[in-house]
Formats: structure tokens, sequence, C-alpha cells
């Protein structure tokens, strides 16, 4: 254990990061240290390259992650794991924090308290953390599987005639909330609802666009718990309900409400990453016939390279403390780099691609760590298997290098992932419900007009 904690110690004189918190809100310091931007066009472009110059501050670094919102980076593998087992002296709630800056700060979804699992510490964070997991437990992974199936072939038919696709908009974006409007226990005619609710709140163009989506949102969250009130059924919503620990009905709607956005962009950006993976790989190229790496290859390549969840595991100290070299006060904010982490860990030790498995910070670490991780995987992987298998000469429709990523601190997400592939239309007979138009197409048979000139691994 690498951890210098030294409670009592007096921080070191005009120390940048110890000046007392405010208890309104007060615009912050100017820095010693200049923060780094975490967000804007630099960062999305290349962040590993940021992480790299953040390293030469050491564990932690300065960071920007919004306008006038400033926190510590932990870029250090090590130091890490020591603050995301350490919640003696890390806590998740933002209460203090939250009067330190401007109230409207796009950061604030993603930093807000609130009554659920994500912010709760000690015996009330263990309290909501059993729930969802004693209710993921109850969701059979042959069962998932098939639901899984079920909502992907529901997206395939939509676009399958067509012969090219946006994979974010048309497909990953959507797949995790059909999954969480079944899961919950909604009948597959209100995914629509959530669907347009959610993209309304990531897209919202004004102010007057997003608050119309956030009511959107509450609408049906409140039909939702309204429904299973009404009537229980196999479903995550009921599960929440009947725990043994007796959520009240504020517990109830905040944890349903957290669970489904803390899986929503994950999830959609690890299905998104790793089909921008194998599409610009040659690698991966024969795969989509039958060939080399997989689809779990892929979500592993990305869960070391490109978190979705890139940098979060939002802590504050309960008191000044000096953590790997760098003093931190009470209530400051500090995040985790899982991708810089990663990057940092030994590449020697790597287990890589075809492994199966690995030590990154992916899915965090310690008792906040993700609780919905296999499930989690299943989908990503159900959802990428199915579309290749459908789409079996899919192939990226632009030049790789010119794929765009979202701004942002905290998610590595794709703005688009454009691609092409023979067209399909739906089969009458209705077991399997796509047939190709023409003879099953494979990655050979795409014609020269519109090939990126790849060729099967068996040609190379
Ligand atoms: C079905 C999809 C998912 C669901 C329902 C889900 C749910 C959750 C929940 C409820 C938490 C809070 C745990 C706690 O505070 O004790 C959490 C944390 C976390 N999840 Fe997931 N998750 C999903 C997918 C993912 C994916 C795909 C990733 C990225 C690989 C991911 C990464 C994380 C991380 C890094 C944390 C810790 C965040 C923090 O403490 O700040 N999750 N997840």
């Amino acid at each position: 254990m690498t951890s210098p904690h030294q409670p009592g110690a007096a921080p070191p004189p005009g120390c940048p990061a110890h000046a007392a918190p405010p208890q309104q809100y007060a615009p912050a310091q100017p820095d010693a240290q200049t923060p780094v931007k975490l967000y804007g066009p630099d960062f999305a472009a290349d962040p590993h390259r940021i992480y790299a110059h953040l390293r030469q501050y050491g564990a932690l670094a300065p960071v920007e992650i919004a306008p006038e919102v400033t926190a510590m980076l932990v870029t250090d593998y090590r130091a890490a794991l020591d603050l995301l087992h350490d919640d003696a002296t890390w806590s998740k709630d933002s209460r203090e924090w939250m009067t330190t800056v401007p109230p409207d700060s796009p950061v604030m979804p993603m930093l807000m308290w609130r009554p659920n699992i994500f912010y709760a510490d000690g015996p009330a964070h263990v309290r909501y953390r059993d729930v969802v997991v004693d209710s993921f437990k109850l969701v059979e992974p042959h069962e998932l599987r098939a639901r899984v199936q079920r909502a992907t072939d529901s997206l395939i038919q939509r676009f399958g005639a067509h012969g090219e696709v946006d994979l974010i908009a048309d497909y990953a974006r959507l797949i995790p909330l059909l999954m969480f409007n079944n899961l919950f226990g909604l009948p597959d005619s209100y995914s629509d609802r959530l669907i347009s609710a959610i993209g309304g709140m990531l897209d919202g163009n004004s102010p007057e666009e997003a608050a119309a989506a956030n009511e959107a949102y509450t609408g049906y969250i409140m039909e939702l718990v309204g429904a299973k009130k009404a009537q229980r059924g196999p479903d995550l919503t009921s599960w929440f309900m009947d725990h043994p620990h007796a959520l009240n009905d504020e517990e109830l709607i905040h944890n349903v409400i957290l669970t489904m956005g803390a899986g929503n962009e994950p999830l959609a950006n690890l299905i998104g990453n790793a089909l921008a993976r194998m599409l610009s790989d040659d690698r991966y190229y024969n795969t989509l016939s039958g060939g080399a790496l997989t689809a779990h290859d892929a979500i592993n390549e990305v869960l070391w390279n490109d978190p979705p969840l890139t940098n979060y595991s939002a802590h504050y100290p309960v008191r000044d403390v000096f953590f790997h070299g760098t003093w931190v006060r009470k209530g400051q904010l500090v995040m985790v780099s899982y991708a810089a982490a990663n990057s940092q860990f030994d590449t020697t030790a790597r287990t890589g691609p075809g492994s199966g498995g690995g030590s990154h910070l992916s899915w965090a670490a310690g008792p906040h760590a993700c609780p919905v991780k296999r499930h989690a995987l299943l989908i990503a992987t159900t959802a990428i298997e199915r579309l290749t298998a459908w789409l079996s000469d899919i192939e990226l429709a632009v030049d790789p290098a010119t794929l765009q990523w979202r701004n942002g601190a905290f998610h590595r997400a794709l703005v688009a992932l454009p691609a092409r592939f023979t067209p399909i239309t739906p089969d009458q007979a209705g077991a399997t419900p796509w047939h190709n138009r023409d003879s099953a197409p494979t990655s050979s048979t795409r014609s020269a007009a519109t090939s990126t000139g790849r060729q099967p691994a068996s040609a190379r």
C-alpha cells in the first residue's frame, strides 16, 4: 500500500489545493497550477495525449471538467485503487462540493447529489446496492440474451432494407433504452417514449427542449412506478419495490432513475466503441464471416483503451489528506481516470485481446464498482454478434481516421458511426426475421465501387 495518508499533518503553507471550502457558491480561485481542460475538441480528439501530459504532475493532476469547475484527476493505477478501496477517507456525498460550483453547470447532472446508490456511503450505500444487485440476480442470462436478440432484431428491422446506418444513433444508443424499458417492466410500445425523452435530454439544443425532455422522462418514470404499484410483474421495478430493504417511494424512484442513467451512456458507448474497433481493424474483418478476433475481443480492447466511462468515480475526502504526493482539501472533487490508469498499467502484464479478462479499471473497483458488469457484457456482446450475424458484410462508410468523438470529460463516445451493408428484407416466415435479398453476402462479395479495399484475412 503506497497511500501516504497523513490525516493529522498540516497542509504546506500556500498550498493552492488547500483553501478552506467555501460555504456559498464562489468562483474558483486562480490556481498556481493551471488546470488542464478535459472538455473541448483537443481532449476529444486525443485524450491519451492529454493524459500523458497530466502524468507530469504525479499521481493526481489539476483539471477543469467544465467552465469554472475544477477537479483533481487520478491518473496513476495504484493511486486509483487506493482511493477506490478507501471509503473511510473518500466520500461519494457531493452536497458540500455543490455549493462551490455554478448550479447550472453542464456537469451537474453527473455530480449532483440525490438519495441513490451513487452518492451514498457506508450502510446507506450497502442498503441501496443490495437492492440493485439482488434484483439483477433475478434476471436469468439466457432470458436476457433472448431479450437482447428481440431488441436488436427490432432495430435491424428498421434500417435493414436501407443498406446504410449510423450505428450510434440507430443502434448503439437505442439498445440500452429498449433493454431498460423491457427489464424494468413496460411493454415495447413504451420504448419510443423513453427513447425520445432520454434522447432529448442528451441532444436538447435549448434549455426549453432539455426541460421538456426532462419532464417527459419524469412522466415515463412516474407511469412505470404507478403501473408496478398497481400490478407487480417479473421485472426490476417490482423487485426493487419488494426488496426486504423496503425503499420508500422517493428512494425507489431515485434508484430506478439512477440505474437506468448509470447504464445508458456507458452501455451505448461500449457497443459503439467496440463496433468502431471491429469495423476499423482488419484483424476483425474475417470475424464478420467467422474469423479471428471476436466481439468479445473488441469489447475487451475497448475496456482497456477507450473505457466508455472514461473519467468518473467522483469522490470527496472527508478531511484534508496528503494523497500520493498531493494535498487534497476536505470536500474537494477528485475523479479517477480509468483510461489513464489503464494505459499506465504495465502493458506486459495485460491479458489483452482474446484473453477474456484483465485488471483494467473500466468498471471501477471497490464498494462502488459497477454492480451490473456481467449483464452489461452479455448485452453488448449479444448486440454486436447479432448485428454482424445479420449484416455479415457490414463495413465503415467513412475513413476511420475521420470519426469524431463527443466533447466532455466523462464519456468516450462517438458522434456517429456510418456503415453500409448489402440490404436485407423481412422474412415473411418470421422464424428468422431476415434473409438476404440476393445470395448470402460474404465479406469478399461487396462490389469494387463501394469497397473500402479491405481483404479477408485469408487473402492477405
Ligand atoms: C446494464 C448496464 C449497466 C447498468 C444498469 C449499470 C449500473 C450501475 C450502477 C447502479 C452503478 C452504481 C454502483 C454503486 O455506486 O455502488 C454503476 C457504477 C459504475 N458503472 Fe455501471 N452499469 C451498466 C453498465 C456499465 C458499463 C457498460 C460500464 C463501462 C464499462 C459501466 C461502468 C461503471 C463504473 C465505472 C461505475 C462506477 C462509477 C462511480 O462510482 O462513479 N457500467 N453502474
